[in-house]
């Protein structure tokens, strides 16, 4: 294996492995806005901490310690803790010699004691982690019988609802075994399909640990990252993305919330400024701004009514206090002063599921305007999000100063 086939996670992975304390930590983000997550990891974890930065996720090192405020990150959704990371020479033709490769490695040296011990305190898992067999043999056959009975709708249905995945570690009890899924994510060629790798997987980590099996109720997920010829094994920490936060009523473009927060990250808040999104929706922008950033006072609208009544059942909702201003009004005329505005964050109408792309080059430019007059002179900045990146550019005239290609926004 020579260097330089080894990847910026390998490296920091063998960092990680060298300390005791260290864990390498693994968090997705949407993509195209894994900047604002870089920033906001040094901001909030350590201004020193080296982060690599992949399409889609970022990568960093971190003492225990340290786990409470990645915890914090608002700009991220999921978490997970890297337990292993290792290369293989796949032959690339011959599926079941490259299967038999893996198979032995991870039954030879894979150790995941280190990473499991780190998950159990960052999930607040309270069963057991190393069963002995006698019960997990026991256990097997109990949870083999209750699988076939008819699935209780309630459990089924409210999980689904939830969109969580598995259950919260930290409602296990002190009888519990660890119930687990092996899900494989991979890219590449390769001469194997991902299940396979799953199930060879799977299969070693159960012979070596005694945990059950349980594709949808399990309290963790081991997730197979492999990449050509990298594997890393992976701990989900959070069961449930961290986007799904802040909104109770949901309409047909609800914004991610974390989505939202990496806007307003682009928009660089500071204390005392004015920040209104004047298009909010179901306030998806303006709630996660008052959270955020309660130093700043935020304003919003939208021309809907059943938006109206749909941002103020959200803030409703809310616990904090922050006083967000909601008025029924059009962006094309706001009742708003001249150079007034700090910051413009919105997510505009794009003719996929709201507004028209014909109507948008008429729009945009009547919009932009009228944000454009209410803006700060000088000082003013103005967040667009738009999958209509033509009309916004015809409209406006403008060059933008930056553009950012994101993905899966909503
Ligand atoms: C993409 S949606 C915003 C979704 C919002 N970010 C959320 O998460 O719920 C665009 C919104 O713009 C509003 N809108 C369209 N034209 C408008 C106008 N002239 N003035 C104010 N709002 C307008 C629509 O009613 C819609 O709620």
């Amino acid at each position: 294996m020579t260097d330089i086939n080894e990847s910026y996670l390998y490296k920091l992975f063998k960092k990680s492995e060298e300390a005791e304390s260290v864990y390498t930590i693994g968090t997705t983000v949407d993509t195209g806005l894994e900047w604002q997550a870089v920033d906001e990891c040094k901001e909030k974890v350590d201004t020193t901490l080296h982060v690599v930065k992949e399409r889609g996720k970022i990568y960093f090192n971190i003492r225990l310690d340290q786990f409470s405020k990645v915890k914090e990150m608002r700009s991220i959704d999921n978490i997970f803790l890297v337990s292993d990371v290792r290369q293989f020479n796949f032959s690339e033709d011959d599926g079941e010699t490259d299967l038999m490769l893996l198979k032995n490695a991870i039954e030879k040296d894979l150790r995941l004691e280190k990473g499991l011990e780190a998950w159990k305190a960052m999930t607040g898992f309270r069963g057991k982690l190393y069963p002995k067999q006698e019960e997990f043999k026991d256990a097997d056959k109990l949870l083999k019988a209750e699988k076939n009975q008819p699935p209780e709708d309630a459990v089924v249905g409210d999980v689904r609802k939830r969109r969580k995945r598995g259950r919260d570690p930290s409602l296990s009890s002190e009888e519990d075994i660890l119930k687990y899924r092996v899900t494989c994510e991979r890219t590449g060629s390769h001469a194997f399909e991902s299940g396979q790798v799953a199930r060879v997987i799977g299969g070693e980590l159960q012979d070596k640990y005694f945990w059950l099996v349980d594709l949808t109720m399990y309290h963790l997920e081991v997730i197979c990252n492999l990449v050509q010829n990298e594997l890393a094994t992976c701990l989900r920490i959070t069961h449930e993305s961290k986007h799904r936060r802040n909104i109770i009523h949901f309409g047909p473009t609800t914004l991610r919330a974390t989505v939202c927060y990496n806007l307003l990250r682009l928009a660089n808040p500071k204390p005392g400024d004015i920040i209104i999104d004047p298009m909010c929706g179901g306030g998806s922008i303006p709630i996660e701004a008052a959270i955020a950033f309660p130093d700043t006072y935020v304003l919003c609208g939208d021309n809907h009514e059943k938006a109206v009544a749909r941002t103020k059942l959200n803030i409703d909702a809310q616990s904090i206090n922050h006083k967000t201003e909601l008025i029924t009004w059009s962006v094309a005329k706001l009742p708003l002063k001249d150079s007034y505005v700090d910051i413009v964050v919105t997510d505009m109408p794009f003719g996929k599921r709201s507004g028209s792309m014909t109507d948008n080059r008429v729009l945009y430019k009547r919009y932009i305007t009228e944000l454009a007059r209410v803006a700060k002179l000088g000082t003013g900045r103005l967040v667009l999000l738009t999958y209509d990146r033509r009309s916004i550019q015809m409209a406006s005239g403008l060059n933008f100063h930056k553009i950012f290609v994101i993905l899966e926004t909503h």
